[in-house]
């Protein structure tokens, strides 16, 4: 399974696998694998006869130092992962100077409304950098088809409006959100919690799942209240944020309307001192 660190080696390996209707699948990561990100190559592997993997972690997409320096990093275990799927897969693990050509910093883009909402409110510049990299690599590896889990649904929605701006040529593949047996959705920083926090923290699912249930008979003014209210009792969770959002604007819904689709989107601070952040939609609709 070949890794290569530099573009152009990557570049003149995938020409030369590029043969007659050969399409190339890729995952962009940034590593830590878990079994959400084997979910998407697994998906890759069955659509594609190429499947390049990346791996990198993204400076330009971190608004905190303390969550960028302390983000796992396990290239090797990563690549054993993969191996275990595919013996032909495709990892790209560049170093940041040599995939920014020297120059670290964030394009600025245009991407609507939905870039205001949620993590765009507070994680500022969190996207452009989600952006940049994105179209850095994609202009690299030249992609058919790119995969994204719905775990970041907002961010899946950023990444298709990124093509349409970029009018990259690749299609973007959204993939179901991957759960631990206790329901917790499957993130690299899952691994910074204590036992007893990743415990603690199947209490978002389990909340998540009741909204679903009872937003059939209740108002999302008296849901917001009450997923509030449930936090407060939680030692070791944090609420940031909750909202009952429309899928396609991701605008906070004020009133249901028939036939729209929602999805209700969360985050969670656990042991705020390591700074996790956990985002884990569901669906839910009229
Ligand atoms: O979802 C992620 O892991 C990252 O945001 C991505 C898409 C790999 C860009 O760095």
């Amino acid at each position: 399974m070949p890794t290569f660190k530099d573009a152009t080696s990557l570049q003149a390996f995938l020409n030369s696998q590029r043969t007659g209707n050969n399409t190339v699948g890729f995952v962009p990561t940034m590593g830590a694998l878990h079994k959400g990100h084997l979910a998407l190559v697994t998906s890759a592997l069955s659509q594609n006869e190429i499947v390049v993997v990346s791996i990198f972690v993204n400076p330009t997409q971190f608004g905190n130092a303390g969550d960028l320096k302390n983000y796992p990093r396990t290239l090797s275990k990563d690549e054993a992962l993969l191996k275990t799927l595919h013996n032909d897969i495709i990892v790209f693990a560049p170093n940041a100077e040599d995939l920014y050509n020297g120059n670290i910093t964030s394009n600025s883009y245009n991407f609507g409304a939905i870039a205001n909402e949620m993590e765009g409110k507070y994680r500022q510049g969190h996207f452009n950098g989600v952006g940049t990299v994105l179209e850095l690599l994609f202009d690299i590896v030249k992609p058919d088809y790119a995969y994204f889990g719905e775990k970041d649904f907002q961010q899946l929605q950023i990444v298709r409006k990124l093509i349409s701006l970029t009018k990259q040529p690749v299609t973007i593949v959204g993939c179901p959100i991957y759960r631990e047996n206790s329901g917790l959705a499957m993130s690299s920083r899952n691994e910074r919690l204590s036992k007893e926090c990743r415990d603690a923290s199947a209490f978002i699912y389990k909340t998540l799942q009741k909204v679903k249930e009872d937003f059939k008979y209740k108002s999302a003014r008296q849901l917001n209240e009450w997923v509030k209210s449930e936090f407060d009792k939680q030692e070791a969770l944090e609420l940031e944020y909750f909202e009952i959002a429309n899928i396609d604007t991701l605008k906070t819904i004020k009133r249901k309307h028939k036939n729209n689709k929602y999805r209700a989107f969360i985050a969670v601070f656990v042991e705020a001192v390591s700074y996790t952040h956990l985002t884990l939609p569901t669906i839910c609709s009229v």
